[in-house]
């Protein structure tokens, strides 16, 4: 249940409320996802993934499932076509999972290391099932702890720099009033969108066309172009509807399964994921160990600021999930350090999920700032507002907008703040004991470069056309939105185009970017048509466009500090008895740049802020020491906040335009994920006086 008010201003079509364009196709079953949709002669390929953690492929015994109903082929790394994973992709070289059956080698259990192609998919899955796969087993480590030997300081990265420093760390600590010094640590966390990955490719006159789901299918076309060493014309990827992503819908190994197979057989395959398969194959959030130091003096400016943060990659490529980096926008202090180290185990790559970095991140300094509001008798709002830097801390350069304060202003006015007793431990309510809790939240905001063309129909309509992803957050009306106020007509008049890659370049649904990219592509494009339509005169049959590139304009962006912020609220009840979290009511204020649909992006906060539930008290992979593997990698074993788990939750935004935005947007996919789950953390602490610095917040571990 979510309630508003709706403090945003409303102009023009921009801030009213809009259904989903697509919505009644979607509730009636009518929008067609990737593995949906009939394509005559469709073969169905079937991943057979690892079921040892480290080794060699000693033989695939191909034969008897070939000889099984329906069966076309069995692709492994001796048959397989080769391809090449020698290239620079959008978002940096590519985990060499994608580039399947390619050698013998197995880095991690769930590595995929055949394809059983045949006429249905319950035959595929069945001979799937029966293939014998030996290996040549080698002893393998998985577990991740802090400081474990192994571990390493990584390169920098466009990214993020891995390691930054200012000051004395040891000398301030020293000299401060009120010093905390804690460790905490989060697991691994999955992404688990609602509709599986799953990807059809076949030839079509010369072209390799695949149907997915995906964020972004610039950036897929472009690394299948690249892993096939095909020309970029010659692969068309259309992904019209997606059941979610959060990271995960990139290029994975069911893409470049489907094209070998459907190269090898010469028709259309498809290949789609299960759930427990997706648990090695789409990447997940690395587990981490933090450690933050904060020193204060006696009026409870940081001296100190260190936060040192641990996770995990994989043996066969890096990616570093940026716990530490949160502090480098949030709070200045005169000796200040943020390092973010990793550790090779055997294991899957982790990669993008949903505010990476910053969730983790946020859990361990928002927590850690409580602590030091504890420690110094500071209210931990006032505390905040007494760090508020007026420049970046670590960069130095003006913040674009920063209406932080207005959200703690705001947020605490609505949750009524003013009345709470301090003190730990006090409130209780039959065998409930009450707390309440907050934290910070930023998430960076940037932009992509994207082209778009806008066309002004002899009907009186209008077409955009813009190779964005819908990836369930509702951009297709928001990019209708956009369009209609630019062109100051009713959104109805206006339909959207996209998620194909012949449209041209265009940024992905990633990073919080995806709105903010393509409203600025649309709303140059449609600022030209309206130049032009001014110049009166009909419209011929095939209508007026108008196009836009932003590349241009985005390289010609000032430095600054860019980032959505945010203020978490949580009401917790925590039951002496059975150890159970209730989280009882929470509420986000930010300052998100301008809103475009408020419908949709109060969704996109409440979801974010409901997983920031899930993970302060239920998300929590398990891996078996001895295969490898997962226990119970599935929704019955991996539990995330199911409606019982999710009371009353609020979101709302304050004025802030982002003033170098042509529609003055920033981005709200990620940053309600971010600081939730440390007030509800926080709300814990303050119900029963304890810290849980170990997430989730199990019965097991409150009691
Ligand atoms: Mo988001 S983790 O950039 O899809």
């Amino acid at each position: 249940m979510t309630t508003t008010t709706g403090t945003t201003t409303t102009t023009g079509a921009l801030g009213t409320a809009r259904t989903r364009v697509e919505g009644r196709e979607k509730v009636t079953g009518a929008a067609r996802y990737s593995g949906d949709i009939p394509l005559p002669e469709l073969a169905h390929g079937w991943l057979v993934l690892s079921t040892i953690a480290r080794g060699r492929v000693r033989s695939v015994e191909a034969d008897t499932v070939l000889a099984m109903p329906g069966v076309l082929a069995v692709l492994h790394h001796e048959n397989a076509p080769r391809v090449s994973l020698d290239y620079m992709g959008m978002i940096g070289p590519p985990d060499p999972i994608i580039g399947v059956f390619q050698h013998d080698r197995v880095p991690f259990r769930g590595w995929p290391v055949a394809l059983v192609v045949a006429e249905r998919p319950e035959q595929a899955r069945e001979a799937a099932e029966a293939l014998v796969v030996q290996y040549d087993q080698e002893s393998h480590d998985i577990d991740f702890f802090a400081g474990h030997p192994d571990v390493y300081t990584p390169g920098d990265s466009p990214f993020g720099a891995a390691e930054t420093t200012k000051g004395d760390i040891e000398a301030e600590l020293a000299a401060a009033t009120f010093v905390v010094d804690a460790e905490y640590t989060t697991p691994e966390e999955h992404h688990n969108p609602m509709e599986p990955h799953a990807a059809t490719a076949r030839w079509d006159g010369g072209r390799l066309e695949v149907l997915d789901s995906n964020q972004g299918t610039t950036y897929v076309a472009g690394e299948l172009a690249q892993i096939f060493s095909l020309d970029a014309e010659s692969v068309r990827v259309r992904s019209e509807h997606v059941g979610g992503g959060f990271g995960s819908k990139t290029v994975r190994p069911h893409q470049v399964a489907a094209a070998m197979a459907a190269t090898v057989l010469d028709r259309p395959v498809r290949v789609v994921m299960t759930r427990r398969q997706m648990f090695s194959t789409i990447g997940y959030r690395s587990p981490t160990a933090q450690r933050v130091r904060l020193g204060a003096d006696a009026s409870g400016r940081l001296r100190a600021l260190d936060h040192r943060s641990e996770c995990v990659t994989s043996t066969v490529h890096e990616f570093i999930e940026r716990s530490a980096t949160v502090g480098r926008v949030m709070y200045d202090a005169e000796a200040h350090h943020t390092s973010d180290r990793v550790v090779r185990l055997d294991v899957p790559t982790p990669t993008f999920m949903r505010a990476p970095g910053e969730a983790p991140g946020s859990f361990a300094l928002e927590c850690a700032l409580d602590e030091l509001a504890e420690a110094s008798g500071i209210d931990p709002i006032a505390l905040r507002v007494r760090n508020e830097p007026d420049r970046g801390p670590v960069s130095g350069l003006p913040f674009s907008s920063r209406n932080l304060v207005a959200c703690y202003e705001e947020g605490a006015r609505r949750f009524g703040w003013a009345d709470r007793d301090p003190r730990p431990g006090l409130r209780r309510e039959g065998r409930w004991l009450l707390g309440t809790g907050m934290a910070a939240a930023s998430f960076h905001s940037g932009a992509g470069p994207s082209t778009a063309g806008v066309t002004a129909e002899a009907d009186g309509t209008f077409t955009v056309r813009i190779n964005a992803a819908d990836i369930g957050t509702g951009a297709r009306t928001g990019i209708a939105l956009v369009a209609a106020d630019g062109l100051a007509v009713d959104p109805d008049r206006v339909r959207v185009v996209m998620a194909d890659s012949d449209l041209g370049p265009a940024m992905i649904a990633g990073g919080s970017m995806g709105m903010r990219s393509w409203a600025w592509a649309v709303s140059i494009a449609v600022r030209e048509l309206r130049e032009r339509l001014a110049l009166g005169g009909d419209i011929p049959p095939e209508g007026i466009t108008a196009r836009s590139d932003t590349a241009e304009a985005i390289g010609a962006l000032a430095q600054k500090e860019r980032h959505s912020f945010g203020a978490q609220f949580a009401e917790v009840a925590v039951d002496v008895t059975s150890g159970e979290v209730r989280v009882r009511r929470m509420l986000g204020i930010f300052a998100a740049g301008r809103i475009v649909n408020p419908l949709t992006a109060r969704n996109q906060l409440v979801g974010g802020m409901t997983w920031g539930i899930s993970m302060a008290l239920h998300e929590e992979a398990v891996r078996d020491r001895a295969s490898g593997g997962h226990v119970g990698p599935d929704l019955a074993g991996y539990h995330f906040a199911a409606n019982a788990d999710v009371p009353l939750i609020e979101a709302d935004w304050v004025d802030d335009p982002d003033p170098d935005d042509p529609v003055g947007i920033k981005g709200v996919g990620e940053i309600g994920i971010v600081g939730a789950a440390a007030a509800i953390a926080n709300a814990v602490w303050h119900a029963t006086g304890v810290r849980h610095r170990n997430l989730p917040i199990r019965p097991d571990r409150v009691l």
